[in-house]
């Protein structure tokens, strides 16, 4: 039978649909895996089940998936699972996809107006014990952390007023606490965004709301010791451009990039708007405070670097025009003046690249040492695998104080997102792992580094035997952490 996906970048080679749930006991291991690495390591990946309602979609609406691989006494098992949601028993029971375009319910089959959509196929976090699956479009998805079975869509019981929670959310290892936000919070295409906290047990103590400049994809946030911190970039829609039955974004380079900050215990109208030029960052590094300045280094690029989301907007993808550094924003609050335009300076502190890492000890901190994926093209030509045309296919280890880089890469492969594992010994610097696609054996391997030295290469290759669909986030979640 043929493959009834499209053959286009989101659905053929690489990214054709796995579809396949699975557990692999005592994954073969080249190299030892150290006994002291204990714990799970869960991975969200977009998988649909059904080919595109409307004859294509993009990688990121695939039905989500969790992967869960578990650490303990120098062994790893491997489970895969599909997210029981209420879509994907719709279009099982049909038989077909009956949900249309990226965002977009105006392009569903009338049997499912109403219903809930949502894939959850973009970060799996634990918090106060229990695994939750996230995608900025919706609420939580709660999951057994054990068997991964869906256990059902998560509120706060009901408390949450917003109807949406980013898939970025932020912990503050120390104590224990969960701050995070959803945009469109009061329906679609609504410029309402909620900030709400968690404690560490999962209680809700906080949601307040406030509206941003205009309708945004809002992917990432950052949280220091004393602020957060929202960037609004020109990524945009509208509810006419739904109903026209297109995707949900367009990128807009007429509009500036803003980014409010406020006392991350404070109330929202505290918030200082600071403006800039048109840019984009899916994702940010980290973040600290430092007297009255505000400190936030992310991957960033002067447009959305999603080839769907650019061609929205009129603008022709090439990523050699899109400048893609990571850079540190820099807020001086002593210096807000509310009469004036406020803005930040910029310092170029890393390459272009993406899925930046800090180790949890270094979570809203000053801080040495980042992570990262890139793309290195003297390794060879740009590779298939996820949402963007060039899967990632280098590690980095980035002193952001020092600017030494030290580097990982093997040609042929491309790397998906890198996860920081802590060490119990003290002065290590713990452990990266990578899921690592074997693009000549359609295979794939966990790589295992240590941290502070990954350019010699993994010290263990954990083999899965068959090809694995690009993960968009994961996280390492200790032993300790789960109850068990
Ligand atoms: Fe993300």
């Amino acid at each position: 039978m043929a493959n009834p996906f499209p053959h286009s970048m989101d659905f053929a080679g690489h990214n054709e649909p796995m579809r396949i749930e699975c557990d692999i006991y005592d994954l073969v291991v080249e190299g030892e895996i150290p006994a002291e690495i204990d714990g799970v390591w869960y991975r969200s990946i977009p998988d649909p089940q059904y080919a595109p309602l409307h004859g294509d979609d993009v990688f990121i609406s695939g039905d989500g998936m969790v992967n869960a691989i578990t650490f303990e006494n120098g062994h790893a098992d491997y489970k895969l699972r599909y997210i029981m949601t209420e879509r994907l028993k719709n279009d099982r029971a049909a038989r077909r996809s009956l949900h249309g375009k990226y965002r977009n319910p105006f392009t569903d089959d009338p049997s499912v107006q109403g219903k809930d959509r949502g894939v959850y196929n973009t970060t799996p976090i634990v918090h106060g014990g229990r695994l939750f699956a996230l995608k900025e479009d919706n609420v939580a998805m709660e999951l057994d952390p054990f068997t991964l079975e869906t256990k059902g869509r998560f509120n706060f019981g009901g408390l949450l007023k917003s109807q949406t929670m980013t898939a970025h959310t932020r912990t503050d290892f120390d104590t224990g606490e969960l701050f995070a936000f959803g945009y469109e919070a009061g329906g679609l295409a609504t410029k309402d965004v909620a900030y709400f906290i968690a404690d560490k047990d999962g209680n809700l103590i906080h949601e307040e709301w406030f509206e941003a400049p205009y309708v945004a994809m809002m992917h990432d946030f950052v949280v220091t010791k004393e602020h957060a911190v929202f960037p609004i970039m020109p990524t945009t829609t509208d509810l006419e451009r739904l109903k026209q039955g297109v995707p949900h974004w367009a990128w807009d380079h007429s509009k500036s990039t803003y980014v409010g900050i406020m006392p991350r215990k404070g109330k929202v109208s505290d918030m200082l708007w600071f403006e800039g030029p048109p840019c984009f960052s899916y994702h940010m590094m980290n973040a600290f405070t430092e007297g009255s300045r505000v400190h936030m280094d992310l991957c960033v690029a002067d447009m959305n670097m999603f080839p769907f989301i650019m061609g929205a907007g009129g603008y022709e993808y090439n990523p050699m025009n899109a400048n893609g550094r990571l850079a540190r924003w820099t807020f001086d609050l002593a210096a807000y003046d509310s009469s004036k335009k406020n803005t930040w300076q910029e310092t170029v502190i890393g390459p272009g690249g993406d899925m930046p890492r800090v180790a949890d000890k270094d979570h809203m901190k000053d801080y040495e040492i980042g992570y990262m994926a890139v793309f290195d093209p003297r390794i060879g030509p740009p590779i298939l695998s996820g949402p963007t045309p060039a899967g990632f296919n280098a590690l980095l280890r980035l002193n952001v104080k020092t600017g030494e880089i030290r580097a990982w890469s093997q040609p042929n492969t491309t790397l998906q997102e890198p996860v920081h594992i802590k060490s119990r010994q003290s002065g290590h610097e713990g452990y990266l792992a990578v899921v690592c696609d074997l693009h000549e054996t359609n295979t794939a391997q966990v790589l295992l580094f240590s941290a502070s030295e990954i350019e010699k290469g993994p010290i263990a290759r954990l083999h899965i035997p068959m090809r694995q669909r690009c993960a968009v986030h994961g996280m390492w979640v200790p032993a300790e952490a789960l109850r068990k």
